[in-house]
């Protein structure tokens, strides 16, 4: 497996006005392979913002070092290189779009580094397609919903071909359609083009679709681990207050009620799937 984005004894502080110090992330290793779809999940300031910034070197690290594709993320000189390996997709839609006709928004970037006109227009065509949007490239943004906004701006992100695409809870502000619309999109990024995925997320149902999750809490990764394993700690993720997906909590309540059901039930099916199984031992 190859590494994609790598975080060694990583430690941050933030400086404020009265120059205090804040150590932010605390002592922080971190892997993720080339092609794996991780989820990052922690409460309100654990640091998962902070972390995310230091994936394509929108921060350096105080003390420790990260690397992308092997690259030290404070190499001088690099920092163009990561940030086209290493796109970032923020909360809100509305201020990572730039242009007033689609087409433009995401073909912005591209413009911006001098990349060729018929270049530009073959990728802005593919980056579109692949969010599903390619019907509304004449389109303002501001006549688009919230999900079929934030699918331009991933778009725009997909247009500059990154290895890895981060996602600072892009879902935050959409109602669940819109939300269903990106979880899918990233989903479908990561199968079909093997692009590594860090998604942070307040959902546990968006986080249950990851290969693994990273659960990080005042600036520690306090757990790691498939979906399964890491939701069926449900005492310890509440403890840090956090949740686990519905189906997992319905289980989790049963067996304190002595039935007999798995402790690694993420998905409706599975549940589902447990529920008749006991039905027809019954
Ligand atoms: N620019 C900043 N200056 C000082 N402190 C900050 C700054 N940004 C974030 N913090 C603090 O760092 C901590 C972690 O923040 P953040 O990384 O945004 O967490 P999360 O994304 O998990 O909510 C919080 O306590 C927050 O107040
Ligand atoms: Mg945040």
């Amino acid at each position: 497996m190859t590494e994609q984005i790598v975080t060694k004894n990583l430690k941050f502080e933030y400086e404020q006005e009265d120059e205090q110090k804040v150590l932010v992330i605390k002592d922080m290793n971190i892997k993720i392979n080339k092609g794996e779809f991780v989820a990052i999940l922690g409460h309100n300031g654990s640091g998962k913002s902070t972390l995310a910034k230091h994936f394509n070197a929108i921060l350096l690290p105080t003390q420790g070092a990260v690397f992308v594709d092997g690259i030290d993320t404070c190499t001088p000189n690099q920092l163009f290189n990561i940030r086209k390996k290493v796109g970032m997709v923020f909360q809100n839609p509305d201020n990572q779009i730039v242009a007033t006709i689609v087409e433009e928004d995401v073909a912005f970037a591209l413009e911006n580094l001098g990349v060729e006109p018929k270049e530009i227009r073959k990728r802005v065509k593919e980056a579109l397609e692949s969010v599903e949007m390619y019907q509304f490239k004449d389109h303002a943004p501001h006549q688009l919903s919230g999900g079929q906004k934030q699918r331009v701006a991933i778009a725009g992100i997909l247009a500059m071909r990154p290895e890895c695409i981060v996602l600072d809870e892009p879902t935050a502000m959409l109602d669940p359609r819109g939300r269903k619309e990106v979880l899918d999109t990233i989903i479908d990024l990561n199968a079909r083009y093997s692009t590594t995925v860090a998604l942070i997320t307040h959902y546990m149902d968006e986080a249950a679709k990851a290969d693994r999750i990273i659960v990080v809490d005042h600036g520690e990764v306090i757990m790691e681990g498939k979906p399964s394993e890491v939701f069926s700690h449900v005492e310890k993720l509440k403890e840090i207050g956090l949740d686990v997906p519905q189906v997992t909590e319905l289980c989790y309540n049963l067996r304190k009620e002595g039935i007999d059901i798995p402790d690694d039930i993420i998905t409706e099916e599975e549940c589902i799937q447990a529920l008749e199984k006991l039905l027809q031992n019954a």
